[in-house]
């Protein structure tokens, strides 16, 4: 393995540069760094101003989430070893599709509207006061929506959705994955109140199926499995109100 490996990045800063350029930094190449801890290396040792997003350092803040060699990643999760014999400098940009605000830091904005507008919480009709006990679930009703609860919220789906690429309005794979993670939860009464967000074009009926989304988590979630179910319990209700209206809630 070489002692160094080169690494290409993206540099932006709003009030000096009319575009972004890639700046090159040469990094000691440690069998245990992740790109996180190179891109500190250039920042502790080389460029103070070099800007990027990180907390945990151990996959589950979901903050650190870059392009790498074009790819989504979380880059305390990603070996720069993964890229020394490509014999080529490694590129690090910021999360495609997202505004980019300095360097490798992106606008969350969007992403955290379209994820309130799913109500991403338990919602229960009754309010049974907390003397009443717990609501109880076997492991069986846990298990339906266990992987959705895995979502640490990073992006990484949304860089690779190629729909939310060219159609920035649709609400993207983590936001469904999330309603549903609720919607299956069986102490959730809130199913309905999330159709009205996820039962239209810019929700559920955006999705062409590609598929990136559920490659690229980090954490395994299925969000292109979680949207496809979706579409099918969409379609039963839609059914359901026409046919039987009595029935639909
Ligand atoms: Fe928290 Fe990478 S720093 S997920």
């Amino acid at each position: 393995m070489p002692e160094t490996i080169s690494l290409e990045v993206l540099r932006y800063s709003p009030e000096r540069d009319a575009e972004p350029s890639f700046q090159r930094y040469d990094v000691p190449l440690h069998k245990d760094w992740v790109v996180l801890d190179a891109l500190n290396y250039i920042k502790d040792k080389v460029d103070g101003s070099l800007t990027f997003r990180w907390s945990c350092r151990m996959g589950i803040c979901g903050s650190c989430g870059m392009m790498v060699n074009g790819e989504p990643k979380l880059t305390c999760a990603t070996f720069l070893s993964n890229y020394a014999k490509e014999n080529k400098p490694v590129r690090v940009q910021p999360l495609r599709y997202f505004p980019v605000i300095r360097d490798l830091v992106v606008e969350v904005t969007d992403f955290m509207t379209k994820l309130q507008s799913v109500k991403p919480w338990l919602i229960r009709g009754d309010g049974k006061p907390i003397s009443e006990g717990e609501y109880l679930q076997t492991p069986e009703q846990l298990d339906r929506y266990k992987q959705f609860s895995m979502c640490i919220n990073c992006m990484l789906c949304y860089a690779a959705c190629p729909v939310y690429g060219l159609d920035p309005v649709f609400i993207g794979p983590a936001a469904i994955a999330l309603a549903q993670r609720y919607n299956m939860d069986s102490r959730d009464e809130g199913a309905h109140e999330r159709m009205d967000v996820l039962a239209q074009h810019e929700g559920i009926w955006g999705c062409t199926f590609v598929g990136e989304c559920t490659k690229v988590c980090p954490k395994h979630v299925d969000p292109a499995g979680a949207i496809q179910q979706y579409k099918l319990t969409a379609t039963i209700e839609r059914f359901k109100s026409f046919l039987m209206p009595w029935a639909a809630k």
